[in-house]
């Protein structure tokens, strides 16, 4: 079972294959993992029936928070979704942590680091906190100060294994840290699991993005199914510069303790909903046999026989990617999904950055002072690349980029105007994504229809 998982990523390309073959393995890390955030009661001297069935209402529960496909039943992408490293506080809210809507009756808080890890110096940790508070801060009336002794509101420390509230840790990986709601004693503390390495950037754990998520929960906020939110109980690292409080959160932490007075609140970044009347899609591309649709810092992943698209960030899959792409396409032949940034071009195999990569844009033929691409996409009938920027599209082939090119996308493809978002072809259709927000299909060289472009997502 566990060389199922090894390569958990080639779910792309086996689960049209293994759709309807489910694993009806029920191993011990599910029923800890369901125990721990999902509630379970079970006992354990194997499955009865009755057991069974609360043990496939707690996957359905799981499955339907992630927005998996529910079916109750231990399935590859839900087994991969067990292993990603997360906080530990449950994602059903009313028992283990959180009995109701809880919050501090008062705006100023304290906080104590009670002690530290040895993976940074005390400044990096202390400013890692700092910082952390500061998310919270700068859209609420909160105002947080350090004490060094005595009891503060949020005491801070780092254990391993079981350290002191029945809430053990689990050594390296998976569980990172937990907190606890606003109230007495415990209340508000936020404990942070040493068998971790944490970090000021994207090694191990980044301490500052882990606290800020548990200092969410210190404030009375439970998790997120919003993937974008800093509340989701998933860790990814999404960079190390400029954090934004994501939308959700705002909304969250605002329902409880209202607007900060003279926070200038900039533009809070909103994960996109694929229904969006206005939607407007970055780049589009397959990946063995599904359709990967990017927005921002996340894509879609849509397969043929699935109604849902499943939303996730780019991050999550390629941690060196950028946290925005410009253009995609797949090269089956070679199994290589390319994605374009700017001026640079990275090329994907399944999970890994192939070797070499980035590269330059210039490095296909294309000028030396060309910025950006706007879509791209490969034909598999004749081996050939479109790239589309600005009003102009380029064809290339065997490595070169064909002569008479560049050509006006009016020529071609008239009455689509000048700017492309994204293109794609399917069953001999051609289809682009156009900054008017249409999706305009194109057959022999003639408009057949012209949808939303959320009709992708079949809205
Ligand atoms: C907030 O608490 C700190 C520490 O207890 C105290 O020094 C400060 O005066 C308080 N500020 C307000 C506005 O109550
Ligand atoms: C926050 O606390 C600091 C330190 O106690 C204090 O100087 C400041 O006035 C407080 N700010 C607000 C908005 O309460
Ligand atoms: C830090 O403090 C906590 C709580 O008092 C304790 O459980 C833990 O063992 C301490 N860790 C270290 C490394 O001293
Ligand atoms: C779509 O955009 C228009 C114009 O910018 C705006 O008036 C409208 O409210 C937007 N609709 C949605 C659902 O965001
Ligand atoms: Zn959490
Ligand atoms: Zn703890």
């Amino acid at each position: 079972y566990y060389s199922l998982t090894l390569f958990p990523f080639l779910n792309f390309a086996h689960l049209s294959l293994n759709k309807y073959s489910h694993y009806y393995v029920y191993n011990l890390q599910m029923f800890r993992y369901l125990k721990t955030h999902y509630n379970l009661h079970s006992s354990p001297a194997g499955i009865r029936k009755k057991n069974a069935n609360s043990v496939a209402a707690k996957l359905r529960e799981m499955q339907s928070y992630f927005g998996l496909e529910v079916t109750g039943i231990l399935d590859e992408e839900t087994y991969e979704l067990m292993q990603q490293p997360r906080c530990g506080v449950p994602d059903v809210g009313e028992y283990n942590f959180f009995p109701r809507k809880l919050k501090w009756s008062k705006n100023n808080l304290t906080y104590r680091i009670v002690n530290y890890t040895r993976d940074l110096t005390r400044a990096e940790v202390d400013r890692a906190f700092k910082k952390a508070f500061k998310v919270w801060s700068q859209v609420t009336p909160l105002n947080f100060t350090r004490i060094r002794s005595g009891t503060a509101d949020i005491m801070i420390s780092f254990g391993t294994k079981e350290h002191g509230d029945f809430y053990p840790f689990d050594g390296p990986s998976g569980l990172l840290a937990h907190a606890f709601p606003p109230g007495p004693n415990y209340g508000g503390d936020a404990h942070f699991d040493d068998d971790e390495t944490w970090s000021t950037d994207s090694r191990g754990y980044n301490l500052f993005l882990v606290a800020a998520h548990e200092f969410g929960h210190s404030l009375g906020l439970e998790h997120s199914r919003d993937p974008g939110a800093l509340m989701f109980p998933i860790y990814t690292y999404t960079g190390n510069t400029g954090f934004l409080l994501p939308d959700d959160d705002v909304q969250g932490i605002q329902a409880l303790y209202g607007l900060s007075s003279f926070y200038p609140n900039p533009k809070h970044p909103k994960t996109p909903e694929k229904c969006d009347d206005n939607l407007s899609l970055d780049a589009i591309t397959e990946l063995r046999g599904e359709m990967v649709i990017f927005k921002d810092k996340f894509f879609w992943r849509l397969h043929p026989q699935m109604v849902e698209a499943e939303l996730v960030l780019i991050k999550s899959f390629w941690p060196e990617l950028p946290n925005k792409i410009d253009a995609a396409y797949e090269n089956p032949m070679k199994d290589h999904v390319f994605i374009f940034r700017g001026k640079k071009f990275w090329a994907l195999n399944a999970y890994d950055i192939v070797e070499g990569y980035p590269k330059k844009i210039y490095e296909l033929g294309f000028p030396r002072e060309m910025k950006t691409i706007d879509g791209a996409v490969h034909i598999k009938d004749t081996g050939k690349t479109l790239f589309f920027t600005g009003d102009k599209y380029w064809r290339y082939e065997n490595q070169v980029m064909e002569k008479g090119y560049p050509r006006l996308i009016e020529e071609e493809f008239p009455g689509i105007g000048n700017r492309v978002d994204a293109v794609y072809q399917k069953n001999g259709i051609f289809s682009l994504s156009l900054l008017s927000l249409e999706l305009v299909q194109i057959q022999n060289f003639q408009i057949v229809r012209v949808l939303k472009t959320n009709s992708i997502f079949l809205c």
